[in-house]
């Protein structure tokens, strides 16, 4: 778990994504929707956070929020989270997605 986390950080490191090289916005909101929205809540007018899951509102606007950090996250299993076996057009999209409610 920790080697995978290391290689996911060097190939990041070693082919840097900008954030518009990240996939599409749109889809990544479908795909939130679809397989997010039961636990973070989607829809930005319902901004309350739901049994103490972050918003992807509040997600995107932690200092802490990367699209590296995100693509960690979402490639390594977490106890409270499904594993959710996203590919890698997907994760971009989501991340794309995430970062697009920077702000907002
Ligand atoms: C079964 C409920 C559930 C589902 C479904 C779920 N999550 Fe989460 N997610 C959580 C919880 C709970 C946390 C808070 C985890 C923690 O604090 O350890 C979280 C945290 C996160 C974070 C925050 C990471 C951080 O830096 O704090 C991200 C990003 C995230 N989820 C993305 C997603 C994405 C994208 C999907 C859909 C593909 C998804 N989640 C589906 C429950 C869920």
């Amino acid at each position: 778990m920790i080697l995978r986390l290391a290689a996911l950080l060097l190939v990041a490191a070693i082919c840097p994504v900008a954030a518009q090289d990240l996939g599409d916005v749109a889809t990544g909101r479908r795909l939130a929707e679809t397989w997010c929205g039961e636990c973070h809540t989607v829809t930005p007018t319902r901004m309350r956070e739901v049994r103490r899951v972050p918003t992807f509102n509040a997600i995107a606007d932690m200092t802490s929020t990367t699209p590296l950090s995100l693509r960690a996250f979402l490639q390594t299993p977490h106890d409270k989270m499904p594993d959710l076996h996203l590919n890698h057009d997907e994760t971009d999209d989501l991340i794309g997605y995430i970062l697009s409610l920077r702000g907002r």
